[in-house]
């Protein structure tokens, strides 16, 4: 078990029957050594009592963004928690969360933080099951948030069904286990990350692409800011980007480099995750090709020419210190391929990925590699989701950066 003492949590309470619950959840903390600051929503306050979390807590509960002395309550909270749990989290709470609708002090708190974030929903089982709240936690869990599920039990109203709050006990296990897991060794350093697939235009309409979704890549750089870095994410694709990044959105070869090259000489880590095209058209039509200019059954001639890589120009110009990180996608022979693109690119670390293995690579939320070193590190990271793939890639950066 990790030691809570002194960790500060924010523990966000929103209007559902479960709130009673988290009363129990705040002296548990309290009593686990942690320093717990109360943020009720009005929809709280129906259910449990101001004072009963005052008491309880390490400071006074709030419930306004308006009713304290200091002028900007939600920025002190969210700047000065290690954690903010939500417990219980309706449905509102969390479509506020993920849309950014900072109406009341929690989802304000919420969105001025960097800490790691815990939600637990609960709420009846229609409710659970709506689209809409699966699509508001599925997003919230691409951007990192830790999301508690609800266990299958007696609801309100007598009705029995998936919605209750978790146990305390499951809860409590989850705080200890996103705080022990927020290591802070990427803080202070710049990283930047790659994602996607390059989108290389043949005519105003149509594009040469390849099946990467970015996934693996956004989430290098969640995993990176979460680690306290300082991430820029230039990336093609259009998913949830970690909170504090700053997102450069490309489409072809050309503009990722043009976006990555300026910024390179000042990074400590770069990580190459997008599948950058080998070859573009050589002519772009201005408009759309039509079939009739082809003749009767005539297909265009697409003709390529090679993109540049600028993988090769970031091996040489590497400034001392700079982690290099590249990717090599593979469906054949692809720890030998791996290694001579890390020698021939000057890479300090290769994440060799067969993509044509089960559930791995392009399109999947699961990866297989083999992180293969410049100082001879080989290391299987065996079928796992993308995140805890991240992980273990910045484990090995931040590895290489401790050796001389
Ligand atoms: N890369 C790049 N610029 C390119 C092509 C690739 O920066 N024009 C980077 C990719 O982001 C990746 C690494 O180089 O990190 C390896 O890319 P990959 O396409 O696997 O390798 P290639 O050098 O294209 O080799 P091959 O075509 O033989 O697979």
């Amino acid at each position: 078990m990790t030691d809570l003492h002194g960790r500060r949590i924010v523990l966000g309470v929103t209007g559902g029957i479960a709130a009673y619950k988290a009363i129990e959840l705040c002296r548990r903390l309290v009593d686990a050594g942690a320093h717990v600051a109360p943020v009720l929503t009005e929809g709280a306050l129906h259910f449990v009592g101001r004072t009963t979390f005052s008491a309880l807590a390490s400071e006074p509960a709030q419930v306004s963004l308006w009713d304290e002395e200091s002028p900007i309550p939600h920025t002190r909270l969210g700047q000065g928690a290690d954690l903010i749990l939500v417990a219980p989290a309706t449905a509102r709470a969390l479509a506020a969360y993920a849309h950014g609708l900072s109406d009341d002090l929690l989802t304000a708190t919420l969105i001025a933080t960097r800490a790691p974030v815990i939600v637990c929903p609960a709420m009846h089982t229609e409710m659970w099951e709506h689209p809409s709240v699966q699509d508001n936690l599925r997003l919230l869990r691409e951007r990192g948030v830790v999301v508690v599920p609800p266990a299958e039990g007696r609801l309100a109203g007598g009705d029995v069904g998936t919605g209750r709050l978790a146990e305390p006990e499951i809860i409590l296990d989850a705080v200890h286990h996103v705080l022990a897991d927020t290591r802070r060794d990427l803080a202070g350093l710049r990283v930047l990350v790659t994602a996607g697939g390059t989108r290389e235009p043949i005519d105003s309409v149509r594009v040469i692409t390849n099946r990467s979704s970015g996934k693996q890549g956004h989430a290098v750089a969640a995993e990176a800011a979460g680690r306290g870095a300082e991430v820029t994410l230039v990336t093609t694709v259009d998913r949830p980007a970690p909170v504090g990044a700053t997102v450069i959105r490309v489409s072809t070869a050309a503009e990722m480099e043009a976006a990555v090259m300026p910024l390179a000489a000042q990074q400590d880590v770069i990580v190459m995750a997008a599948a950058v095209a080998d070859f573009r058209p050589a002519m772009v039509a201005a408009r759309k090709l039509k079939k009739d200019e082809f003749g009767d059954g005539g297909t265009p001639q697409i003709v390529l020419e090679p993109t540049h890589d600028f993988l090769v120009d970031l091996g040489a110009s590497k400034p001392s210190g700079q982690v290099l990180v590249g990717f090599a996608a593979e469906t054949d022979d692809v720890i030998d391929n791996a290694r001579a693109k890390l020698a021939r690119k000057r890479l300090d670390l290769i994440v060799a990925n067969d993509v044509g293995a089960a559930r791995c690579g392009f399109e999947h939320d699961t990866n297989a590699v083999v992180l293969i070193g410049a100082d001879g590190l080989h290391q299987d990271v065996p079928l796992t989701d993308k995140r805890s793939v991240a992980r273990a890639l910045l484990d090995a950066v931040v590895e290489l950066r401790s050796t001389p």
